[in-house]
């Protein structure tokens, strides 16, 4: 029998499971006291976490502590990490020294460390694109890119696209294509245009181009489609991207295929409804 146990009534909740040590120690760590202490320990025991589970607690709460790095400084988790490793990076302009742990991936990194939350997080495992950003111009997935390996590369989020209060033209051409409903795929559906057009300039080749030995790339909407095919929206506003796309390309600003409705309209609209309803 587990000898810290003893002393332990049944139903004696309020007290919970006597400490080791090294518990004590570690609950320190997290600034779990008083009346959370006994919460916590009863969820611990309830779940029948041990020491082990404790201590990789306390340390996944040291490394997503929201430490800051401001330019010039060192942002240091509040403990020390078992895996350390320094990195520098050219984050939207302004250069960045952060200590992460070894197996950070760059998109928790700019979530939790940096505090920049306009990349999104959704499969976590490269399927879904949500997460992309431009690593020295190049789109990648952030969920999948250890911070560790950046060391001294320039970094490009959805933060950093718009110069003060002027768009981005990919920005504005989304906005003027309706090209986004719920909006969760959009900074990386973004991200990942801006990139597309630079990898046509340089001329690369994609699973549907006709010629690959014509130097430049003409984008067609097929090109578009298949180039962003790995960011998926849930919300299906695909035609509207093709075509925000299609426009930055081009250099022509297509026709809006919409407009807001006037109040004469919206207040026929509510009238056919509530004729309806009756
Ligand atoms: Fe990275 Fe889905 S969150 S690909
Ligand atoms: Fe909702 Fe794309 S706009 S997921």
């Amino acid at each position: 029998m587990d000898d810290r146990r003893e002393g332990t009534e049944p139903g004696c909740a309020e007290e919970g499971p006597a400490l080791s040590p090294d518990e004590e120690r570690l609950l320190d760590e997290l600034g779990i006291s008083g009346a959370a202490r006994r919460l916590f320990l009863g969820q611990a025991a309830a779940g029948g976490l041990g020491l082990l589970a404790l201590a990789m607690l306390a340390k996944e709460e040291a490394a997503f502590a929201a430490v800051v790095a401001s330019p010039g400084s060192v942002a240091a988790p509040p403990v020390p990490l078992e895996n350390a490793v320094r990195v520098t990076l050219k984050i939207n302009g302004a250069t960045r020294t952060l200590e992460v742990d070894s197996r950070t991936v760059l998109l928790d990194a700019l979530r939790e460390r940096l505090e920049l939350t306009g990349t999104k997080k959704g499969c976590d495992q490269g399927q879904c694109g949500a997460c992309t950003v431009l690593v020295d111009g190049r789109r990648v997935l952030s969920c999948l890119t250890l911070a560790a390996t950046l060391d001294g590369r320039e970094v490009t989020t959805i933060e950093g696209l718009a110069k003060g209060d002027q768009l981005h033209p990919m920005q504005a051409a989304f906005i003027r294509h309706d090209a986004f409903q719920c909006g969760y795929c959009t900074p990386g559906q973004i991200c990942s245009a801006v990139a597309l057009l630079a990898e046509a300039r340089r001329g690369e080749a994609s699973h549907v181009t006709e010629d690959v030995s014509s130097g430049t790339t003409r984008l067609t909407d097929d090109e578009i489609r298949e180039r962003m095919s790995g960011n998926l929206c849930r919300c299906g506003a695909y035609p509207g991207i093709v075509a925000a796309v299609q426009e930055v390309h081009s250099g022509k600003q297509a026709a809006r295929t919409w407009r807001y409705a006037d109040p004469q309209e919206l207040a026929r609209v509510r009238r056919e409804d509530a004729d309806e309803a009756v």
